[in-house]
């Protein structure tokens, strides 16, 4: 019998999940897309459930995507923004979620700044807790949505398949997520950038590095191209971003020129003319829009699976 409940309570990171998990996250998300492109999107799930959206950091797509996720699902929803509330005015994060939680709130999604911040509220608070990135370290439902994207656009699972993680390895937690991810479900995965944005010892987690972008686009039958993260960088990592863009920006010449037609995601936001020039972010290779869509239903599986399994 196929397992029909996760593992665990709250969604920290996928380091925390089993394959089991992830399968039946995407047998789910599979569900709630067919639910999303009917002409009444809204099922009763979540009905009676509250749910807050904690962001301690900027987000656009993220935030929106379980928002819409959690009405989907019938939630009540709150949603609260660090720029705009006490936090400015020195309370500690548990103060700041105790009050919230004092409201009656079942379930929180959570964007913070410091690395860790979900892992330390899911032990002391009831709700159950779903990561929505924290600092450099995971952002778990991209890496679900964009592991779910690629078995859709290869119509295949991913055992075997050679996926590509392009650009600042070093700052990215989607790198991460993506890498545990794909190792979990079996993909081959080799990361391409200049040396200075790629992590020294990241071939211990079972990847390998290429500073060659012709010969490892050559490889993948996936490309995942990630955003140079300035706003992480304190130091100069390369010259310039048109430097940047002549070495690792990946170009519809390019991709032309090569025999094999390699798929292109991001999970945005895509800074245009750096990582990949407009004309393959709006190509037919690209499936940046299909991940928007597919984030919307994998959200919808997880907190769905996650209200089942309340304390
Ligand atoms: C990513 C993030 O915030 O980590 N964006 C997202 O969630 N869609 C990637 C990024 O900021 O580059």
């Amino acid at each position: 019998m196929s397992q029909n409940q996760l593992s665990t309570r709250h969604l920290l990171g996928i380091k925390h999940l089993t394959v089991e998990d992830i399968r039946l996250i995407f047998d789910t998300a599979l569900e709630f897309k067919e639910v999303i492109n009917r002409p009444i999107k809204k099922v009763p799930s979540l009905r009676d459930i509250t749910v807050a959206n904690l962001f301690f950091e900027n987000s656009t797509r993220t935030r929106i995507s379980f928002e819409l996720a959690e009405k989907r699902l019938s939630a009540d929803v709150v949603n609260f923004s660090a720029s705009s509330s006490s936090v400015k005015k020195g309370e500690t994060l548990l103060d700041t979620v105790n009050n919230i939680l004092s409201m009656k709130v079942d379930m929180v999604v959570m964007r913070h700044p410091a690395p860790g911040a979900p892992i330390y509220l899911s032990k002391r608070i009831p709700a159950n807790i779903i990561n929505a990135g924290d600092g450099t370290h995971e952002h778990p439902t991209q890496a679900l949505l964009d592991a779910f994207s690629m078995q859709l656009a290869l119509n295949d699972e991913l055992k075997g398949k050679n996926i590509a993680i392009f650009g600042d390895i070093l700052h990215s937690r989607v790198a991460m997520s993506n890498i545990f991810c794909l190792k979990k479900l079996g993909a081959n995965v080799r990361l391409c950038g200049p040396p200075t944005l790629i992590p020294k010892h990241i071939h211990k987690l079972g990847v390998d590095v290429s500073y060659d972008i012709r010969k490892t686009l050559e490889w993948c039958d996936i490309a995942n191209v990630l955003r140079i993260q300035l706003e992480r960088q304190d130091i100069k990592y390369f010259p310039s971003l048109r430097e940047y863009h002549n070495h690792f920006g990946i170009s519809k010449k390019l991709l032309d020129s090569l025999d094999n037609p390699v798929i292109v995601m991001h999970p945005g936001p895509i800074n245009r003319g750096v990582e990949l020039t407009s004309d393959v972010a709006d190509s037919d290779q690209s499936i940046i829009l299909q991940q928007v869509e597919n984030g919307v239903a994998i959200r919808m599986a997880i907190l769905y699976l996650l209200s089942t399994l309340r304390a």
